[in-house]
């Protein structure tokens, strides 16, 4: 952990974005979406700033978005709307739809046997992910998580999807034991976004992907085109590992929808490397 504390201090590149309030937000029903049309006192459940994005997200909406204003405003916008009310299935979910697209072309391309999600939250996303493997008639989803009590029975039920429940680094070594030597393992980091913890779960899973498989590490953006999030973050993190591990690189044509909330963060290991 020193080493990943001392790599973590490598200088932020200069980025772009504008200054935007971010807080944490906290746990929600995860089937239950906020009214923004109601005041913030009628919302008990909603931290301000939980609020405050819905509010943001629906006055944007409702002026239909002005997409002359300056890409950091509109990202922004997305930032608010997918922390607030972006749901699959149902169920609310972390993810800007661009992202979640590249991801269902890279699922689809690779046919991952499993798919590491450390990070679930409600699980939304490991329902997605789910669905995908259904569709192409293989595979398994581990989703790596200090609390699951937010995940319905929904994404619970679904007989592709395993659950760990722990610290994602301290739990590495159990998730290993349930991948095969020879599956293909795509794996996807959205835990806590702190520089430090990153990076120690990229040490720590990085050897399940074979050559030529990926692991995404996401909100890379954070600082780096978003003025919101740990600092340092994900961006330096993924800038630490690519330092120390010449058989990785950062595939930049996963970014191709022009908006990405892990600019540089579609990590491939090279075939051979
Ligand atoms: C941004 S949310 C995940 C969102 C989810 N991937 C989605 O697409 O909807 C972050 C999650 O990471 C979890 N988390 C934070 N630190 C963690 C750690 N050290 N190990 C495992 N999970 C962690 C939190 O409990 C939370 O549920």
């Amino acid at each position: 952990m020193k080493k990943a504390e001392t790599d973590c201090s490598i200088p932020a590149l200069p980025c772009r974005a504008r200054p935007y309030r971010t807080e944490p937000y906290h746990a929600l029903p995860c089937q239950t979406l906020p009214n923004p049309a109601l005041p913030y006192h009628a919302e008990p459940n909603l931290t301000m700033w939980e609020y405050y994005s819905m509010g943001k997200a629906k006055r944007q909406m409702d002026d239909m978005l002005d997409l002359s204003a300056p890409i950091s405003d509109l990202l922004a916008h997305w930032q608010a709307h997918s922390l607030s009310a972006t749901t699959y299935a149902g169920i609310r979910t972390v993810k800007t739809p661009c992202d979640a697209w590249m991801y269902q072309q890279l699922v689809f391309e690779r046919r991952p046997a499993v798919i590491v999600e450390i990070g679930n939250w409600c699980g939304g996303t490991l329902l997605m992910l789910a669905h995908w493997l259904d569709a192409i008639g293989s595979g398994r989803v581990i989703g790596v998580d200090v609390e699951h009590s937010r995940v319905p029975e929904l994404v619970r039920a679904h007989p592709r999807i395993e659950l760990v429940t722990g610290d994602a680094v301290q739990m590495a070594g159990q998730v290993a034991a349930m991948v095969g030597v020879a599956d293909e393992v795509l794996v996807i980091e959205d835990s806590s976004h702190t520089c430090a913890n990153t990076l120690a779960v990229l040490q720590a899973y990085a050897g399940l992907v074979r050559p030529g498989g990926y692991f995404i590490v996401e909100d890379t953006i954070c600082h780096h085109g978003l003025a919101a999030g740990p600092q340092p973050g994900p961006w330096e993190a993924v800038q630490a590992f690519l330092l120390e591990r010449r058989d990785w690189q950062a595939d930049r044509s996963r970014e191709a929808f022009g908006v990405t909330w892990n600019p540089g963060g579609y990590l491939r290991r090279i075939a051979g490397g």
